[in-house]
Formats: structure tokens, C-alpha cells, sequence
């Protein structure tokens, strides 16, 4: 790879088009040499001029231009990463079978590097077996092929089918360039990540709670799902957008989210409590709004919650075969790691240091990941890749 990775883009003929040209820009932003390959019907959707003017770059769009040069071929053998956003049925119907017919397919038959799929249609069309085989094969071949997101589509309907969100795709993408791949080494596992902070409610209005914004059990779900597993995750009080292509349970304090959670993970592979629960809460709420004149109050009483983690750890026949902790320290980081590790009982444990600015609201993080068995440092590193690291532990543990 040179210094610039060099990502072919191909863009199909469909109506979220024009969500590649965020994709792009994201790309572009992030140091990417992109190259625009439309097929001949996404130009119905989005210019070609767009595609240069944001690329900064000329826009392949058929074999016959520069055929000196023979683009169909050097294209994807020069490229560090081919794009497909988004992926119609048809593209991955001749993507599938070998076909070639234009500079796109051409592209996708000659490339030797990694290829991702940000599919994107009507529901009916993504569920049809065609499609469903379709994207098997893809995914034999070693592509990744990202689970619409479901919800509004053009029209009136809804279902998955909705290209995921342009954000989502390019942090994939920068995903599988700095892995040269993601392998799907978590098939056919089942995989439940709670993330976010729960709300410890006082009154309909105030509560405890605390500054997580989920981004790490995010990226958790998120890449699981690029690895091919099938994902929940449960969601506390998220300020970062869901993953496309997991199931989403919504939930707001710890009780809701510890019966989410045993619910959800009843034989379940792997499950990762990424979610800052909150220990205590107020040991009473009330039912209306506490008024300031109701006389000075000196302290708010608390009782402990429930360790969801020691309950998903001691659990008999159906504990996940791997259980994954988070621990957040500020001192004396590894000793209380490994105390952690030994008392919740879980197989591993992610150990963060935190303080100010380091570990919370930010896209970055430095970790060691605890296993009875040793320890594996994270230099500091994206969230994403923070992920992917403790999936190799997990899968090791598979
Ligand atoms: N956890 C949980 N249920 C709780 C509290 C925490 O499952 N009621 C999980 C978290 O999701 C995380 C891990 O336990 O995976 C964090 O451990 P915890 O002991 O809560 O850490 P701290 O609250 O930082 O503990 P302490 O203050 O004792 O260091």
C-alpha cells in the first residue's frame, strides 16, 4: 500500500447514490485516494461532475475511455480496497456471477484486494432468495457485505434495505484497510453487546447517570457484525447512531437493562457488557416532579443494583461460552484489573485507564485486554480497532 491508500469507489444505480458522495467526502477527509467507478445507471442519480469535484480526481465510467490504459483491468489490480456503495441486487447478482459487462464488474472480477458491499434496495429484493444466495456467495468469496439498515426507504415502506449510514461505511472501510480484510471468523455466532450509560431515574425528570456515550459498545456491535456474527445490542441511552444490521433493544436504567440483557443472551455465544451500569440507584422515585419547596433535602438515599456481569458469568447451561467485561480505572490500573477479572468471574476483561478527556467522548482508546491466561496490550488506537482486538481474543476463546 502506498502512502496514500488507493480506494476504488463504485457506485450502482440506485437512489442512495447520493450517499456516496458522503462516503467520498469522509474518505477524501481521512487521506484516501479515491477513484469513482458509477455505473452507467447511477449516473441517472448523481453526475459525474459531482463524483470528480469531490474525488479531485477524473471519473472512470466505462471501459471504452483510455483504453490504452486499459482501465478494467488496472484498476482493481491497483487498488488497496474496492468500494460498492451502494450495492444494488443486480450489481451483486453479477458480482456474484463473474460477470463483467462494464468497468465496475470488471473491477470487482480483477481485484485482489479486499472488496466491501454497502447494499442498499427494497426489502422484497434484499430478502429474495436470489439476493440471499447471492450475498452468501460474496461472502464465500471472502468479501464483506454490510447489513442494510433497516427503516424508511424511498417511498412509503420501511424494512431493511436502507443503505447504512455514510459514517458507518467509511469507518468500515478504514476498518478493512488497516486489517487488509476483516475475516468472518464469527459465522453463525450469536453475539449480545450492551453499551451506552443507564439513567438512574430521582423523578420523571432528573437522574443519575453517567458520561458514556456507547461509542465503544458501538463499535463492539458494529464490527462483530462486519465479522459475520449476529448481533444485539442493547442500548442505553446511546448519543452515537446504532449499527446497521443488529438488532437494537432500547433501554433506559440498569433493572431494564440487566432483563434485556439475560434475555437476549440465553444461549448466545459471546456477550460484552460495554455499557457503564450504574451500581446504585435512588432508593425511591417519585411519580411526579420533586418541587424545591418539599424542604431541604441533605442526601438521596441509594440502594445497589445488581451486577449483570457476575449474574451473566455464574450463569449454569446457557452462560455464553465467552463472557467480556469492562473495567474503567483511574490508578493502580492493573491491580484492580486483575482483582475485577477474578471476582466478576467473566473470561475477559477490557481494562481502560480513564480520567479527564482519555477514554470517554472520544473516537480513541488505549486498553489491555485481561484473560486468566495473560494480557494484551492495545496501544492507543480507534475505538474500532480497540474492537477488533477483543474479538481476536474472543474468537481464540470460540
Ligand atoms: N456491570 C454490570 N452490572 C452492574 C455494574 C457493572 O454488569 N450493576 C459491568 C459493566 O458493564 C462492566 C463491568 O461490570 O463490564 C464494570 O465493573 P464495575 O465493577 O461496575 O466497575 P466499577 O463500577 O468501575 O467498579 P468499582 O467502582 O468497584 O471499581
Amino acid at each position: 500500500m502506498g502512502s496514500r491508500p488507493h480506494v476504488v469507489l463504485g457506485v450502482a444505480g440506485g437512489i442512495a447514490a447520493y450517499k456516496a458522495c458522503e462516503v467520498l467526502r469522509s474518505l477524501t477527509e481521512s487521506g484516501h485516494d479515491v477513484t469513482v467507478v458509477p455505473t452507467g445507471a447511477a449516473l441517472h442519480f448523481v453526475g459525474a461532475a459531482t463524483f470528480a469535484a469531490l474525488s479531485g480526481r477524473p471519473v472512470a465510467t466505462d471501459v471504452w475511455t483510455g483504453v490504452h490504459e486499459v482501465p478494467h483491468v488496472r484498476l482493481g489490480q491497483s487498488a488497496d480496497l474496492v468500494l460498492v456503495v451502494p450495492a444494488t441486487a443486480d450489481l451483486l447478482a453479477k458480482a456474484a456471477h463473474g460477470r463483467a459487462d462494464d468497468l465496475l464488474t470488471s473491477t470487482l472480477l480483477t481485484a485482489r484486494c479486499p472488496v466491501l458491499y454497502a447494499p442498499a434496495m427494497h426489502t422484497e429484493m434484499w430478502q429474495h432468495p436470489a439476493t440471499v444466495a447471492n450475498v452468501a456467495t460474496l461472502r464465500s468469496y471472502g468479501a464483506v457485505v454490510i447489513d442494510p439498515a433497516s427503516g424508511r426507504l424511498t417511498g412509503a415502506d420501511t424494512g431493511p434495505g436502507r443503505l447504512p449510514e455514510p459514517a458507518e461505511i467509511a469507518a468500515l472501510t478504514r476498518d478493512v484497510l488497516a486489517r487488509g480484510g476483516l475475516p468472518a471468523d464469527l459465522a453463525g455466532r450469536r453475539v449480545v453487546v450492551s453499551a451506552g450509560g443507564t439513567r438512574e431515574h430521582l423523578d420523571p425528570v432528573r437522574y443519575l447517570g453517567n458520561r458514556s456515550s456507547g461509542r465503544q459498545g458501538v463499535a463492539l456491535a458494529r464490527t462483530a457484525a462486519a465479522r459475520g456474527a449476529e448481533v444485539t445490542l442493547v442500548a442505553a441511552n446511546l448519543s452515537v447512531e446504532p449499527p446497521a444490521g443488529a438488532k437494537v433493544v432500547l433501554v433506559l436504567s440498569a433493572a431494564e437493562l440487566r432483563e434485556a440483557v439475560l434475555a437476549e443472551s440465553a444461549g448466545a455465544d459471546v456477550v460484552v457488557m460495554a455499557a457503564a451500569v450504574a451500581d446504585f440507584r435512588p432508593a425511591t422515585r417519585s411519580e411526579s416532579k420533586i418541587k424545591k419547596g418539599e424542604g431541604e433535602p441533605t442526601s438521596v438515599p441509594l440502594v445497589r443494583n445488581p451486577d449483570v456481569l457476575v449474574e451473566l458469568a455464574s450463569r449454569g447451561a446457557d452462560r455464553a461460552t465467552v463472557v467480556v467485561g469492562f473495567a474503567a480505572e483511574t490508578d493502580d490500573v492493573l491491580a484492580h484489573g486483575r482483582a475485577k477479572l477474578a471476582a466478576k468471574g467473566c473470561d475477559l476483561l477490557v481494562l481502560n485507564r480513564v480520567g479527564d478527556g482519555v477514554g470517554f467522548e472520544v473516537d480513541h482508546n488505549a486498553a489491555t485486554i485481561l484473560s486468566t491466561g495473560g494480557e494484551v496490550e492495545v496501544a492507543d488506537t480507534s475505538k474500532d480497532q480497540l474492537a477488533h482486538a477483543v474479538w481476536d481474543a474472543v474468537v481464540t476463546r470460540l
